[in-house]
């Protein structure tokens, strides 16, 4: 927990997920702040259906919840601590409504607040998703800050909304408004999106890989992907395996593709990445037994339960490098890895990840490198 967040409606206690106290970081910013003293300076109507896009740990949807507002995002752990930001600050549980991007949205939306995404093909998959529901009278506010909203973003919300102009910064944000034109002819949406996998790596060559919006290297294999996917491990005895922040799936799917008894789980902290794990899955008609997981690394896994854990860990959050999250997801994999099972990991050779895992596993072993990315392997003793 940090600075409480002041807004024209009160004070709010909010805090990210999953709670750290060491985590300095704050679970608002002046973009959501900037949002929100707009709706009460323009004393904006409130009072029909309000639809809350991409807040990023619940502050917009605590600070309206008198409104009972519609929440929707991709993130579990965003989705968790709006959970936890309503219950601290006295919200009932139910006036607020929580839908992931993966959900049917509402019929009608009167007020849209936008808070814009990291991701621009998100970003255009939900506003396509949403455009029906958005009438002439929708009241449609963006909101970020000043380096996140770029002419394309603009350009997004005119193409598929109606006309769009922007804001004075303020406190280095900028809000959006867009005058919706429901007689505006709308683009198709391109998501999901699937390609074929180029040759040469292993049991993925070849096949379709399906990629929600917003998901890791979602139009093309990324580099480091491909080079994990030349190293994989030959596990015909590993019975459980779990494919560790699997994006697209396409690690796991290569991984069962190989190995027919293998069970594997296939887990993300992105509703879109799971969708996308699934559809890659089914599109390749795998063989063996797999469960499709949203959630916060590997909590909820049993420790002790698994035979091998693959893992390309993130080293981004919301526009920030940082190695919090491999960390976690390293710890996780300890925990959940029987005696002598692994942890495979794929990175960028810069990070530094052999460091960390020697620290935690007490071994790490180097199955392949170039000069730009690494496999490492640790062995749970
Ligand atoms: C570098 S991408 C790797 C994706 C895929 N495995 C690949 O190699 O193409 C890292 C993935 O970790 C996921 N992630 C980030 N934080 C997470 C968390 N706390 N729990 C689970 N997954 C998380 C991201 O959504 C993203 O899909």
């Amino acid at each position: 927990m940090n600075d409480p967040m002041s807004t024209p409606w009160g004070e709010l206690k909010l805090s990210r997920f999953p709670e750290d106290p060491r985590d300095r970081l704050r679970a608002w910013d002046a973009s959501d702040a900037y949002l929100l003293e707009h709706l009460s300076e323009q004393a904006v109507d409130l009072s029909g259906s309000l639809v809350v896009l991409g807040d990023r740990w619940g502050a917009l949807v605590t600070a309206l919840a008198a409104h009972r507002p519609v929440q929707i995002t991709d993130s579990y752990l965003g989705q968790e601590a709006t959970r936890a930001n309503l219950a601290r600050n006295g919200v009932e549980p139910g006036t607020v409504g929580l839908l992931t991007t993966q959900d049917t949205p509402p019929e009608r939306i009167d007020v849209l607040l936008v808070r814009v995404p990291k991701s621009l093909a998100l970003l255009e998959d939900q506003l396509l998703r949403l455009a029906p529901a958005v009438h002439e009278g929708t009241v449609v506010v963006g909101t970020g800050m000043v380096k996140e909203i770029h002419t394309s973003t603009l350009t997004l919300f005119e193409r598929i909304l109606g006309p769009t102009r922007t804001s004075l910064a303020r406190r280095k944000a900028r809000l959006i408004f867009c005058a919706p034109d429901p007689a505006r002819e709308r683009p198709a949406n391109p998501w999901p999106y699937a390609y074929t996998l180029p040759d040469g790596i292993g049991a993925v060559s070849g096949r379709r890989v399906v990629n929600h919006a917003g998901v890791f290297c979602a139009d093309r294999l990324d580099i480091g992907t491909r080079f994990f996917l030349r190293h994989l491990p030959d596990t015909r005895g590993a019975r459980r395996v779990v494919d560790l922040g699997c994006g697209n799936g396409v690690v796991g799917t290569a991984l069962a593709l190989d190995n027919p008894r293998a069970e594997v789980l296939f887990t993300d902290e992105s509703f879109q990445a799971i969708a996308s794990a699934q559809a890659t899955y089914q599109a390749n008609d795998v063989p063996g037994h797999a469960e499709f997981r949203v959630g916060d690394g590997l909590s909820g896994v049993a420790a002790g339960s698994v035979d091998l854990v693959l893992n390309n860990p993130p080293f981004h959050s919301h526009l920030a490098t940082t190695d919090t999250t491999a960390w976690r997801m390293f710890t996780g994999a300890r925990r959940v890895l029987r005696p002598g099972g692994e942890l495979w990991g794929g990175g960028n050779r810069h990070l530094g990840y052999h460091v960390k895992l020697r620290r935690l596993f007490g071994n790490c072993h180097l199955v392949a490198g170039d000069p730009k990315f690494v496999v490492l392997r640790a062995v749970k003793r």
